[in-house]
């Protein structure tokens, strides 16, 4: 009989031969940034997650600081907004102030900055629209304009999330116009058109004002499909590749890390998160388990970095164990 259970029978022979550790420093921290002052709103449908203005945004970032995560991933929240998101390529627009206030009293924390534009748009699209319809070329231009505007504010890596057709090598060719040669592009190569945003766009305002994102976003059913855009973005010069959401989509982190060899991150997006909260609260679970289960099965799948609004609680549970 083989004796499985030996190498279980105590904590030390467990950990001893652990497979699969979560390590603070691949954890990004998402942060929410509205512009305007005095600002800590809490995102109701995201227990614990807020956002905040510039001025109070060091009591987040204090606690980012002490945690010793990889990093932070902003979104800016603009207090106005047009149809073709004119304050994303602002360059003293809410995130590139952000940016600028993160690099200058907290330099050691990387920044990361999003790049799309429905945050920006009063419609709420990812890119331009046109008699209804999302325009993908007339698009690149702005995304690109975007991220040097971020890169010249500072941002540490450029992740666009728009899923537009060509944007890394739009926006990698711009980058290095600009003398950015060294600012790397982590691309949401794969990011499905999911259920699992919705709290994200109450947090971001950034829910699309008429239909929705199935013609940019990819169709959940799609795994092939998948690795063809990570191999495209690869082609075009991104530095670091995503699939997005997580927990539903662990066999494309999989396939993904199987096949090809970059730095690999996975998005533990909001409506994971969400859900996670609304059950502890009722007491059906047990969070703190549930999420280091969680971030545990994201890397086991593959995943390098492991975006995630757990971040800040994952490490302190980290420590404990
Ligand atoms: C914007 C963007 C979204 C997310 C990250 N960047 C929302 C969307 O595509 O609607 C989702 C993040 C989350 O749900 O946590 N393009
Ligand atoms: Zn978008």
């Amino acid at each position: 009989m083989k004796r499985f259970r030996r190498l279980r029978s105590t904590e030390s022979l467990r950990s001893l031969v652990r497979e699969t550790r979560v390590d603070k420093s691949s954890l990004i921290y998402p942060i929410f940034i509205a512009e305007g002052e005095n600002i800590k709103n809490p995102v109701e449908s995201m227990p614990g997650i807020y956002q905040w203005s510039p001025d109070r945004l060091s009591e987040e970032l204090d606690r980012v600081r002490e945690s010793g995560i990889g990093g932070v991933l902003l979104f800016g929240i603009p207090a106005h907004k047009d149809e073709v998101g004119s304050e994303a390529y602002n360059d003293e627009g809410i995130t590139q102030r952000a940016v600028r206030f993160i690099k200058e009293k907290y330099p050691e924390i990387l920044v990361i900055a999003d790049v799309c534009l429905c945050e920006y748009t009063s419609h709420g699209h990812c890119g331009l629209v046109h008699e209804g319809e999302i325009q993908n070329d007339e698009t690149l231009p702005l995304l690109a304009k975007m991220s040097v505007s971020l890169a010249s504010a500072g941002a540490d890596i450029i992740a666009p999330s728009d899923m537009m057709d060509g944007r890394v090598a739009a926006i990698r060719e711009a980058l290095d116009g600009a003398g950015h040669i060294n600012t790397p592009i982590m691309s949401y190569s794969a990011k499905f058109a999911s259920g699992y945003y919705s709290p994200f766009r109450d947090a971001a305002h950034s829910a699309p004002s008429f239909g929705d994102r199935r013609t940019y976003q990819m169709e959940p059913s799609n795994g092939n499909e998948a690795l063809r855009e990570v191999a495209d973005d690869i082609d075009e010069g991104a530095d670091i590749v995503m699939v997005k959401p997580a927990l539903a989509y662990l066999d494309i982190i999989s396939r993904t890390k199987q096949r090809f060899d970059l730095p690999l991150a996975a998005y533990n997006v909001s409506g994971e998160y969400s859900m996670v909260k609304a059950a502890a609260e009722k007491g059906w679970i047990d969070e703190r388990r549930i999420v280091l289960e969680n971030l545990t099965a994201i890397k086991r799948a593959g995943a390098d970095i492991i975006i995630t609004y757990h971040a800040l609680d994952a490490v302190c549970w980290l420590e404990e164990t």
